[in-house]
This record gives C-alpha cells, structure tokens and sequence, in this order.
C-alpha cells in the first residue's frame, strides 16, 4: 500500500469575524492515497473550500493532524508552508483566475517567477505544459481572447508548472458548458494517469463523477467517503 498524500484526523476550523463564529470544518478525517482523482459534493457552506485551502496550504488547521505529502501542516512554520504552496501544490479557481493584461505563456510562468527561477527557464518550461495542455498555438493569446475552456486549460498549464504532486481544484468546470467540460475532465484524467498527479476537486457537477475514483460528501463540516 503506497503511504496516503492526504492524511488528515480530526481537523476543525473555525472562522471569526468580530462576535460571529463559523465552525466550518468539524473533525475532518481523510486519507487520500497518491494518483487519486478525488472529488469532494455536498451542499453550499458545507465547507469543501475551507478544506481544499487548509490542504494546500493557504490556511491553517485549527487543531487536528493533517500531513500532505509527509509534510505535517498542522504544525508547520510559516517559511515551510510558503515553501510547500510553491513547490508541492497547484490551484485551479472556478473563475480561472488569471491576469488579464499577460499573455498565456506569461500567465502560465507566474509561479515560477514567484520561485526565483529566470524568464527564459520560466518560458522554456512554459511551453512545455502549454503543449502538455493543447495550447501551444496560443501562447501569444491574452486571456481575454480565449474562451473559457481554453482559460481554464491555461488555468491548469500554470498549476502545473512546478511539477506539482497534488493539484486543487475548486469547482473547475462551474463556468464552463458542457463540452469544454468533457475536454477539461478528459485533460484531468490523463494528467492524473499519465503523470500520476493526485486530483482533489470540489464540485457541484454530477456530470463529472464517473472520472473519479474517489468520492467525498461534504455537509455540515464533515467528510463522509461515499
Ligand atoms: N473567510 C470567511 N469568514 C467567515 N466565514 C467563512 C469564511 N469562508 C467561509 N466561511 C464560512 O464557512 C462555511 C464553509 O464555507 P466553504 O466556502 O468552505 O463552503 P463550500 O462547501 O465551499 O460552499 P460552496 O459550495 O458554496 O462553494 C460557510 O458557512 C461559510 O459561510
Ligand atoms: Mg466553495
């Protein structure tokens, strides 16, 4: 048995604004092995977001244990989560989420300028998860130019440009029709065979489901596997 990527026991999270408190994670368990195409339903406010941002390191856990990829989250230091957001994980928004006024290449080598690395490494790269995404020929392109399945394939090149293990994507196929989402979740699903990249994804879509082999219900804070 290959060591899970995900492990969390009993993660809560709570959000305060002022007076208000939110429980928004009530004792999550997972445990999610490496190559998984994950997908986590349930109703609005459940708190799929929350966790998707707790496992990529975005936000801190409350209490509880949560370990991604032998990485213990839960009791990291600032310096070492900054260094697990670049390195480990790759994001992909609803909305795509990327700058307007920067071509696709450019957009794609973000994170990796982020990192330090030069322009002409950054490109050189770029143009190879450009290609791994079908979108060579539109590297010039600006967001704006592109329609939304493209953006969101773009979307997908920029997560994977520093060769991530694990890839978060939070309700990825909610502003796209019907066959840009077939060609989303065809792209996803030989990523994830091809290159062995775990998939975590949030979604209301049950249009998509038969491409996951690991399903979640989400609902009051808690995790159900199903
Ligand atoms: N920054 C925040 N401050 C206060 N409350 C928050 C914050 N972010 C989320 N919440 C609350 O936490 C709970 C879980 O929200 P979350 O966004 O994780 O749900 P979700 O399952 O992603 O919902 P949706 O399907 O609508 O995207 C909700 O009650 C929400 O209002
Ligand atoms: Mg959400």
């Amino acid at each position: 048995m290959p060591s899970p990527i995900i492990l969390a026991k009993k993660i809560y999270k709570t959000y305060q604004n002022n007076t208000l408190y939110v429980n928004a994670l009530n004792g999550v368990d997972m445990e999610l092995p490496q190559g998984a195409l994950a997908m986590i339903y349930g109703p609005s406010g459940g708190g799929k977001s929350t966790l998707l941002h707790l496992i990529g390191g975005i936000d801190r856990v409350q209490s509880g244990y949560l370990e991604v990829d032998g990485v213990c989250l839960h009791s990291a230091n600032e310096k070492q989560l900054t260094q697990f957001r670049r390195d480990k994980t790759g994001f992909v928004f609803q909305f795509y989420n990327l700058l307007p006024s920067l071509n696709a290449l450019d957009n794609v080598c973000l994170p990796l300028l982020a990192k330090g690395e030069s322009i002409k490494q950054a490109r050189r790269k770029g143009l190879l998860v450009l290609q791994q995404v079908g979108l060579l020929d539109r590297q010039r392109h600006r967001p704006g130019q592109l329609s939304g399945g493209e953006q969101q394939r773009i979307a997908v090149a920029r997560a994977l440009i520093v060769e991530p293990v694990l890839v978060l994507a939070d309700e990825p196929t909610g502003d796209l029709d019907s066959h840009s989402t077939i060609e989303l979740m065809d792209l996803i699903t030989s990523l994830n065979q091809n290159l062995g990249i775990t998939f975590l994804i949030a979604t209301h879509n049950i249009d998509i489901r038969s491409a996951a082999t690991h399903l979640f219900e989400m609902k009051d804070g808690i995790l159900k596997m199903i």
